[in-house]
């Protein structure tokens, strides 16, 4: 047991208390954050003149070493320190002697972990943006390819009014974009270094904050030492934009197995982005896609711990918030596992457009067109609304699609149609004079993916 304190205890911890008390086994991810937390700590001691410069040389190059030691496999972070904390002070301990117990001058554990976590989940959020936009760009190059590929766009999964490829992956688009953005805005708000708050009440010595902060790229010191050491705010913040990822990329796996299924075939996933069954050999199963819905479970679990966690803390620091990390570790690595294993699966893809024409074709999707070619013409829409019904159910009870009605069964049932009725309930047309921006329209398209290209020639 290699513990920071000890001196007014007269017992030993017992050893189920202190492996229940540790948290080495998950906050050694924050290793290198931890380091360099210590590093601008120190940097700052000696710019206040509370450690001298040459102290300051000392720990700094005993950070080093340990940091070096770690990361090229020569030092090994064992269960026999409690925390991260611990292993790095007690290392520098040892490897520099008396200097090294300076380290934590006005410092708590409190504010270094507040600190270590910040730090770990800016660079976190960093890197998942970044990830974000890989897909973003896929989405893009899929859109640019499929402006003209139709297909059945559905409302309660029935068959509505046809679209194009482009519209509905560019509904997907719009999710994302808002992901890559929110990420952005999160990361704005919690850039404040907590450090120099202490264990609560900041401390005595002349600790120049602000100067902690610009070292670590913060936009400035926190300003209430007790809102420092216990807020976990940006946590749950993204958690929760992890949570609204996982929701859309779970949504998107909902469509990429139903469209990759026998009965839709509208796609078909690579070889390499599928698996086979142990007993059914003609099977090749969305599994990446299952697996990517199936794991949204767990990043909604993470917010939803840490929220309950923190919802009864009172001020400020308390062991509770010990309990932030394991589920958020997961969360994260959870979020861009997949993300980058979806952007692969629909990079990789085949999709198939006449299969998806043929369905734009079936299930009357063109009947607010048939009915809008009367309004046209003058009829009430409600009333067009009824004669369109009506024309359907003809159709149905005769195995027959609108396009392929005569023109007298079209007048037996109004006599307003006219010849130019087939071309104006035609799918082209139906996609295509649907211009207005946002539609599926090829002019609205284009200038919708112009901007998208802007969003990421500017991001
Ligand atoms: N392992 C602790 C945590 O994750 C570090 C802070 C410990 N502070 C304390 N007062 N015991 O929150």
């Amino acid at each position: 047991m290699a513990q920071l304190w000890g001196g007014r205890f007269t017992k030993e911890t017992d050893q189920l208390v202190y492996n229940f008390n540790a948290s080495i086994s998950f906050d050694q991810k924050f290793f290198k954050q931890d380091v360099e937390g210590s590093k601008a700590h120190v940097k700052m001691l000696g710019k206040s003149g509370i450690l001298t410069a040459e102290e300051v040389e000392t720990i700094l190059g005993g950070l080093e070493s340990i940091y070096n030691d770690v990361t090229e496999g020569k030092l090994e972070i064992t269960s026999e320190y409690e925390d991260i904390h611990s292993f790095v002070e007690a290392n520098l301990i040892d490897r520099i002697g008396d200097t090294g117990k300076k380290l934590h001058t006005g410092r708590s554990r409190n504010d270094q972990v507040a600190l270590d976590m910040r730090l770990y989940v800016r660079d976190e959020i960093d890197e998942t943006k970044d990830i974000v936009i890989e897909l973003v760009k896929v989405l893009h190059k899929l859109m640019k390819e499929h402006i003209n590929t139709y297909m059945p766009g559905f409302t309660h999964l029935q068959k509505a009014q046809p679209v194009t490829l482009a519209h509905h992956l560019g509904a997907y688009m719009e999710m994302f974009k808002r992901d890559y953005k929110r990420l952005l805005s999160i990361r704005e708000r919690m850039n404040e270094c907590p450090l120099g708050a202490g264990a609560l009440a900041g401390t005595t010595y002349p600790l120049d904050r602000r100067y902690t902060a610009e070292l670590l790229e913060f936009d400035g010191p926190t300003l209430n030492s007790m809102d420092s050491v216990s807020d976990r705010d940006y946590v749950i913040e993204f958690l929760s934009a992890s949570a609204l990822i996982m929701m859309h990329l779970s949504r998107f796996s909902e469509e990429i197995i139903m469209w990759n299924s026998n009965e839709y075939k509208f796609i078909e996933l690579d070889d390499a982005y599928s698996t086979g069954s142990s007993i059914m050999p003609q099977k090749k199963n969305p599994d990446i896609a299952e697996l990517v819905r199936g794991k949204t479970g767990r990043v909604y679990g993470a917010l939803t711990s840490l929220l309950t966690t923190m919802k009864g803390i009172p001020l400020a620091y308390n062991k509770d918030m010990q309990e932030d990390k394991e589920l958020t570790f997961d969360a994260i690595d959870t979020v861009k596992g997949c993300l980058k294993l979806f952007t692969g699966m629909i990079n990789t893809m085949t999709v198939n457009p006449d299969r998806m024409k043929e369905s734009a074709a079936g299930g009357f999707t063109n009947a607010t067109d048939a009915a809008d070619y009367l309004v046209k013409k003058g009829v009430p829409f409600r009333d067009a609304h009824g004669i369109i019904g009506r024309l359907v159910l003809y159709c149905i009870d005769n195995s027959k699609m609108l396009e392929e009605l005569t023109l007298d069964e079209y007048k037996s049932i109004s006599e307003v149609f006219e010849d130019d009725i087939y071309e104006a309930i035609s799918m082209k047309t139906c996609v295509e004079k649907r211009n207005t921006i946002g539609a599926p329209g090829p002019d609205a398209m284009s200038e919708v993916i112009a901007i998208n290209e802007k969003f990421l020639e500017d991001k």
